[in-house]
């Protein structure tokens, strides 16, 4: 019988995709201890955005966060996110710091990294699935998935292969934007399988374009061992399919899944008044609860045909939409067709923008397009228009070596100017991370600290 393993997604990527991971500590902690029994192959509860929500918005120690959550969940394996040498943003990080992060990760508690980069640029992940393994992890490497004329099976089979020999304990398909077809995630798994019959293989993808539960099912029936899913109350539309739902659905067709399906449901309960909350303040939007197929018309992502249009509307240019989605793939062609998620599809959006407003093309090149042309972000997936590339840059010549070689070591050198500041080398990444956004919290912290010795002594 094949067994199909479940990564649970709740504490991270559906309280990212449905509520802007606004998700406190408060409401996941009472569930934790239960969540541990429910048999999951993983939870993924950290990294992707959480760390700076939690700094940001929710005035919560991320590393804290995940020590409360290895605590609480001894017997499950918990995994993060990780956007390679852009570790939890999107600039590249010098190679002491992607060390650093990556071993306090996993002192903390991370047991699975999954390690992408937008560009499917092997050389942003060696470090990172490298750092992973020697600290006792497992890295999981992750495929960005899309689809172009330079996307072919055959590449993405060479992907999972170089990440195989990095030492990746799995392989992930990451669908971000939930365009992945039933047809095209069976290809792929098959494909992945026949090349590398031991390598295990996770299929993550979003309900966004209603194409979720039947490409899961497809992956399935191809070998897929791993699938994320979400507590069916955060599942479903920008976030992934019902955890229950393919439970019975997968245990009814002979499938053997190793889950508490009375533990899901009682999980599941506690979520319940939680997302009514988030329904009745306005942090959980029908909008994100929709099925939205306009990302299969115009190929692009859901989030990136909204973000054109909000910067349509503020240009009072709402009426160019159809211009600008003609050029979006002449855009992304140029520049050797990345896969449109962020950064890319906002440096693609603005380009296809700027070159239609401006009634020519390439008139206004942003800086992010420039640095992307200079090859800072990493290597095309295919060729550049080798003429734009010399409007743009000149005589300078693009990079050819990986960007993070340029940079200098950066770990020490913050950790002796934050002195006190930082309490520890956690507080220093926290810092490297995201500088003013933590230093607000330092500050924060300690004056809490501070009334509360000020009340105890009143006390006294
Ligand atoms: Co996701």
């Amino acid at each position: 019988m094949q067994k199909i393993q479940f990564t649970e997604t709740v504490l991270r990527d559906a309280n990212q995709s449905l509520i802007a991971t606004r998700m406190p500590m408060s409401e996941m902690k009472p569930i934790l201890a239960t969540m541990d029994k429910a048999g999951y192959y993983s939870v993924e509860c950290w990294g992707g955005a959480t760390f700076d929500s939690c700094l940001r918005y929710l005035s919560e120690d991320p590393w804290e966060r995940l020590r409360t959550i290895r605590k609480q969940m001894p017997n499950t394996k918990l995994q993060m996110l990780l956007r390679g040498q852009n570790l939890l943003g999107y600039k590249h990080y010098p190679d002491d710091v992607v060390i650093k992060f990556v071993e306090r990760s996993i002192a903390n508690g991370i047991d699975i990294i999954r390690i992408f980069d937008a560009l499917n640029d092997m050389r942003n992940l060696k470090l990172a699935i490298e750092t992973t393994v020697k600290n006792g992890a497992l890295a999981s490497g992750a495929i960005s998935y899309t689809t172009s004329p330079v996307h072919t099976l055959e590449n993405y089979v060479q992907l999972c292969r170089e990440m195989t020999e990095m030492g990746c304990g799995t392989i992930c398909i990451k669908d971000m934007a939930g365009v992945i077809t039933p047809q095209e995630s069976y290809a792929l798994v098959s494909a992945i399988k026949d090349a590398l019959p031991d390598m295990p293989v996770v299929l993550h993808t979003h309900c966004t374009t209603g194409m979720a539960f039947m490409s899961v099912l497809k992956a399935v029936e191809a070998g897929c061992d791993v699938i994320d899913t979400a507590s069916s109350c955060f599942s479903g539309g920008t976030s992934q399919p019902a955890t229950e739902t393919l439970y019975d659905a997968l245990t009814q067709l002979g499938y053997e899944v190793p889950l508490d399906r009375t533990v899901l449901k009682t999980v599941n309960d506690h979520f319940k008044p939680y997302r009514a909350e988030c329904l009745a303040s306005g942090l959980l939007k029908p909008k994100a609860m929709a099925t939205d197929t306009d990302a299969l018309t115009y190929k692009v992502p859901g989030g990136m045909l909204s973000n054109l249009m909000a910067q349509l509307e503020t240009m009072n240019a709402l009426d160019r939409l159809d211009e600008v989605l003609e050029e979006v793939p002449a855009v992304r062609k140029d520049m050797g067709y990345p896969p449109l998620v962020t950064p890319m599809s906002q440096i693609v959006g603005v380009q296809a923008v700027n070159n239609v407003l401006a009634g020519e093309r390439y008139k206004n090149v942003s800086k992010e397009a420039t640095a992307y042309l200079r090859g800072e972000y990493g290597r095309a997936p295919g060729e550049v228009n080798a003429e734009l590339q010399k409007k743009v840059l000149g005589d300078e010549q693009p990079l050819t070596c990986r960007y993070a070689d340029t940079l200098e070591p950066q770990f020490e050198k913050t950790k002796a100017e934050l002195g006190e500041t930082a309490r520890s080398d956690e507080d220093v990444l926290s810092y490297i991370a995201f500088p003013q956004v933590a230093e607000k919290f330092f500050a924060e912290r300690k004056e809490k600290e501070e009334r509360k010795v000020k009340f105890s002594i009143e006390a006294i």
